[in-house]
């Protein structure tokens, strides 16, 4: 304990857990199906722990457990492909996932249709919404796992899930997050945050900012972001806006591309 009154007591309620607890907090990203292929024989494995580790070159990692099938397939064929799995193949994804490719072929036991990649041998799968293969140019043994780290060689999109970012169009478009144990999630709505400006002062605005997204409820914060979002359409549709009964924070310029419709209503 410090004695330093800058320093205050931790909030009451939070609570210790144990270290494992680490890498769950870590999890969000999207669930990716690592496919592999060694002398004639592909596999497929779902995996969570995956980063991208640079960007120029793009290399990304996957950790992998050293006792899975899926390490020695890497180790020795030097390649692996991520397949990005959309809400439909919640259930393959748990499966395939209880299943070991060195006692069963998963591609078959699933009926999961492949196409050709582009760079590597192992094939990926077809009702998946992306696709990145990937070279090994490393591979370090950390503790129980080994993480590969993947020269990228192609990413592939269906741009029904993905443009420049995740679009988060249809559910069964979106791709799915693991929470661990058998739970996994769809992301929501996309939030936009609110860009600084290039002289204001960060305290007072965000103080406010925060006071309002903790004001607001949840309820009243969908009804309001639902009758943004039906703001836009009209602004690109160059309607008249009406505003009236909307409480915004700023004004709408800040929020609307208005070079296309016009307010009424303030
Ligand atoms: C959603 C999900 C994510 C997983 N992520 C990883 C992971 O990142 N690394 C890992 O070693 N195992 C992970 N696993 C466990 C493997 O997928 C599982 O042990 C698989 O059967 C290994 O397949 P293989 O023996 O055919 O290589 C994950 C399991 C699930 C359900």
């Amino acid at each position: 304990m410090t004695n330093d009154p800058l320093i205050r007591p931790a909030p009451e309620q939070i609570e210790e857990r144990p270290r494992a607890a680490a890498s769950r907090l870590l999890l969000g990203g999207p669930v990716a199906l690592v496919t592999t292929m060694h002398r004639g024989k592909a596999n497929v494995m779902p995996v969570a722990w995956h980063m991208p580790v640079s960007a120029n070159p793009s290399l990304v990692a996957i950790a992998v457990e050293q006792s899975r099938y899926t390490a020695d397939l890497i180790r020795h064929s030097q390649e692996f492909a991520l397949n990005f799995p959309t809400r439909p193949l919640l259930h393959h994804v748990q499966y395939l996932a209880a299943l070991h490719g060195d006692r069963v072929d998963k591609i078959e036991a699933t009926q999961l249709e492949t196409f050709g990649p582009d760079h590597i041998t192992a094939p990926l799968l077809s009702a998946c919404c992306a696709w990145i293969e990937c070279e090994v140019v490393e591979a370090f043994p950390l503790g129980d796992h080994v993480l590969f780290v993947g020269n990228v060689m192609s990413v592939r999109v269906d741009p029904a899930s993905f443009d420049e970012q995740w679009l988060l169009g249809p559910e069964e478009t979106r791709p799915l997050h693991y929470l661990g144990t058998n739970r996994y999630s769809v992301l929501g709505r996309a939030l936009e945050a609110r860009i600084p400006g290039p002289s204001e002062a960060p305290e007072s605005v965000l103080r406010d900012r925060l006071a309002e997204e903790l004001e607001l409820t949840t309820d009243a914060r969908e009804k309001r972001e639902e009758r943004l979002d039906a703001l836009k359409r009209e602004v690109e549709h160059g309607r008249a806006l009406d505003i009236t009964g909307l409480e915004l924070e700023v004004s709408p310029e800040q929020i609307l591309d208005l070079s296309r419709g016009h307010v009424i209503g303030e």
